[in-house]
This record gives C-alpha cells, sequence and structure tokens, in this order.
C-alpha cells in the first residue's frame, strides 16, 4: 500500500489555506491543520470536509506555540509544511507592527525551529508582490526588489525570506519554496468556501461583493489620476483556486530540489479597477454604485507578475479568466451573506 505524504497547513482554516486544504485532500495528501482560528472559522474546514468526503485533521493552536509544535511533530509524521498562519491587514499592521512581527515574522522562527528539531525540512511559505516595494517594473519578474516594503506587514514579509534564506545557508537540507502571491480573488466554485473578511473589507473584491449586495452603499475607487489606460490602479488578479494549485506543484517540486526557489503566483495580466467593476457587472448582472475619491496611501499605479518561472519551474500556470472569478465570487457572497457567521 502506497503510504499517502502529510503535510502541515498552518492558517489552513482561512481564505487561501481552506482551498489548498481542499486541493491537497482531492490530490490524496493527509492535511493536518494548525490555526489559531483568529480570522477565520472552523466551519470553512467542516465544508471541506463536507466537499472532499475527508476531514483534514485539526489543532486550534497557535504557530508561536513550541510545545504545541512540539507535541504536534512527536505526534505526527509530517513530510512537509505550507505556512499561511499570520496576519495581513496593512492598515492595521501600521499601527500594530508588533502584532504583525510576533505573529509573522516570530511565528515563523518558532516554526521552523520546531521543524528543524523534528527533522522536517520542506517548507513553503506564503509570501506577497508587496515584498517588490514601489516602483519595481512590470511585468516583475523574482529578480526585482525596487526598495523596502512601505509598511510593516511587507517588512514582516520581506525580513522572512531573508531568514529562510539563512536557514537553507545554514544546512542543505531544507527545501523551501516561497510563494509570492498577487491580488489572490474568488472562492471555489461551488460557493461553499471562500473569503470571509472580518469588518469593513480592506481589499476591492470583497468590498465590491459587499455594494453589490446592498450590504455598502458604494464602492470608493481610490484615485483616477494614476498613470494607467483609464487612471485607476492596475492588478494581476489571481483565482485563489488556481493559487491553491501553485501550491500542489510547488510541493511536488521541492521534492527533487534544495535551497530557497522563489515563484510568483499571478496570471501575468493586469486589470484596472474600473475593468473589474465592468467586469463583475458583466459576469453577474448587477449594478456596482461606485464614486472616485482620493488616492489610499501607500497605493501603486501598476502591479502585474512575470509568472514565467513558475511555468517553466513547476509547470504551473493560473487558467481561470477574470470573468470566472468574478462570477464565483458572487456565487459566494450571495449563497453566505454573511460570510461564515450565520
Ligand atoms: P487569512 O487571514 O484568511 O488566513 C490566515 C490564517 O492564519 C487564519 O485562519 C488565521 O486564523 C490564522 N492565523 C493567524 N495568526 C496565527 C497564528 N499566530 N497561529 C495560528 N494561526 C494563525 O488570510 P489569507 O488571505 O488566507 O492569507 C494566507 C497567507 O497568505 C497569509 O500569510 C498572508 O499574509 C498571505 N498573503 C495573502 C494575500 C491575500 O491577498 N489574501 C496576498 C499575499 C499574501
Ligand atoms: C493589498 C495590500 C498588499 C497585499 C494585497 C493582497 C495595501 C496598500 N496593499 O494590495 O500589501 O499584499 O492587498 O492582500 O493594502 N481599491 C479601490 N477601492 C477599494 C479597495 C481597493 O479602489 O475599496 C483599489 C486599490 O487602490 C488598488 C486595487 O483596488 O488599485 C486593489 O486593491 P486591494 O484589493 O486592496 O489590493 P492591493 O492594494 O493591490
Amino acid at each position: 500500500m502506497i503510504e499517502r505524504k502529510v503535510v502541515l497547513i498552518t492558517g489552513g482554516a482561512g481564505y487561501i489555506g481552506s482551498h489548498t486544504t481542499l486541493v491537497l485532500l482531492r490530490a490524496g495528501y493527509k492535511v493536518l491543520v494548525l490555526d489559531n482560528l483568529s480570522n477565520s472559522s472552523y466551519l470553512s474546514l467542516k465544508r471541506v470536509s463536507k466537499m472532499t468526503g475527508t476531514a483534514p485533521s485539526f489543532v486550534h493552536g497557535d504557530v508561536r506555540d513550541r510545545r504545541l509544535l512540539d507535541n504536534l511533530f512527536r505526534l505526527n509524521k509530517v513530510d512537509s509544511v505550507i505556512h499561511f498562519a499570520g496576519l495581513k491587514a496593512v492598515g492595521e499592521s501600521v499601527n500594530d507592527p508588533l502584532s504583525y512581527y510576533s505573529n509573522n515574522t516570530a511565528g515563523t522562527v518558532t516554526l521552523c525551529q520546531a521543524m528543524a528539531a523534528a527533522g522536517v525540512c520542506s517548507l513553503i511559505f506564503s509570501s506577497s508582490a508587496t515584498v517588490y516595494g514601489n516602483g519595481a517594473t512590470v511585468p516583475i519578474n523574482e529578480e526585482q526588489m525596487a526598495d523596502y516594503p512601505t509598511n510593516p506587514y511587507g517588512r514582516s514579509k520581506r525580513m522572512i525570506e531573508q531568514i529562510l534564506f539563512d536557514l537553507a545557508r545554514s544546512n542543505d537540507k531544507w527545501s523551501i519554496g516561497v510563494l509570492r502571491y498577487f491580488n489572490p480573488v474568488g472562492a471555489h466554485e461551488s460557493g461553499l468556501i471562500g473569503e470571509d473578511p472580518l469588518g469593513v473589507p480592506n481589499n476591492l473584491l470583497p468590498y465590491l461583493a459587499q455594494v453589490a449586495l446592498g450590504k455598502m452603499p458604494e464602492l470608493p475607487i481610490f484615485g483616477d489620476d494614476y498613470e494607467t489606460h483609464d487612471g485607476t490602479g492596475v492588478r494581476d488578479y489571481i483565482h485563489v483556486m488556481d493559487l491553491a494549485e501553485g501550491h500542489l506543484s510547488a510541493l511536488t517540486a521541492l521534492e527533487t530540489r534544495s535551497g530557497v526557489n522563489i515563484w510568483n503566483l499571478g496570471t501575468g495580466k493586469g486589470y484596472s479597477v474600473l475593468e473589474v467593476v465592468q467586469a463583475f457587472e458583466a459576469a453577474n448582472g448587477c449594478n456596482v454604485p461606485y464614486r472616485i475619491v482620493g488616492r489610499r496611501p501607500g497605493d501603486i499605479a501598476v502591479c502585474y507578475a512575470d509568472p514565467s518561472k513558475a511555468a517553466r519551474e513547476l509547470g504551473w500556470h493560473a487558467k481561470l479568466d477574470l470573468t470566472t472569478m468574478m462570477r464565483d465570487t458572487w456565487r459566494w457572497q450571495t449563497l453566505n451573506p454573511n460570510g461564515y457567521r450565520d
């Protein structure tokens, strides 16, 4: 009998983590989720279990808890770790930087210490296009580092990347994948799992969907005076299921790679805010009132990936188009108007 590989997914109850848990279970992995549920609900994993007919094991706990991690590795023969757990709100990170350095940076150090002690050396880390900072040239490839990120969230991610480089230099047993996500959006096509932000959403798609639902009167569009074809900001939106598949590809690739491997996960296409609004209205037959307001501090004009390294080395590319992203966002939102809180 072939033994199923065991993957520990930290933050696996969250938005990207729950979709990745689904993809890994379907691919035949055994999944163990560690999550403190600070920004998610256990219901996401219950739904994943229903969708796959297989339940991931769940440990309710914090990635900074070394004793818990040591026990977890002692009781489970873990082959690889996918590390999503962390905080991700840029504005909050400016007001409460220490929480970001604690959960994100210190949390990753504790996790790596426990992995090293247990002899588990295969790690995939959730990084972000935010590490490129301002002024990178589009399409952005993995070699570019324009300047240091402008906020504590981005800095916590860039620091972790540097720590992982040092770790891999110290011992060639490590195989590490650093995945730099562009703008994840959408939801599983069933509408059973999706993004469930607490309070007023920070990001475009969750905000837009709540306006379409009538929970918010209008979408503020942050500036129409950028140097783009219609003046609004351009981003590389990637469907969360494509992103989840990217983790599966990276996991497989790490079996034959060592050191730190950085891969951009994006589509390579940029869409403006106005194009996203139009695509949402066309895909879903609904109206999205909006108002142009001032620029949001820290925003840049254009950001999209050169995803060719991931295509070459992982055999992965994003398949789902903008219309599908819009349709799936809306299905999730209409089926779960209050997210997982019903
Ligand atoms: P999310 O908030 O939905 O998921 C993160 C999960 O980690 C949550 O379930 C939360 O409860 C858990 N968590 C937080 N701190 C923890 C801790 N100390 N111990 C244990 N669990 C903890 O966010 P997401 O959108 O799924 O993002 C996942 C990862 O991807 C994050 O590291 C984020 O920074 C990164 N990322 C996200 C985006 C995005 O736009 N969503 C873009 C780039 C990078
Ligand atoms: C944001 C984060 C970035 C993080 C990324 C993915 C900031 C400054 N940056 O990127 O660090 O890695 O999310 O989580 O928060 N927009 C509006 N109205 C809105 C919301 C957004 O016009 O209500 C515009 C923005 O100005 C931008 C685009 O929509 O042009 C996308 O914004 P958003 O979804 O917040 O993502 P980013 O700013 O790209």
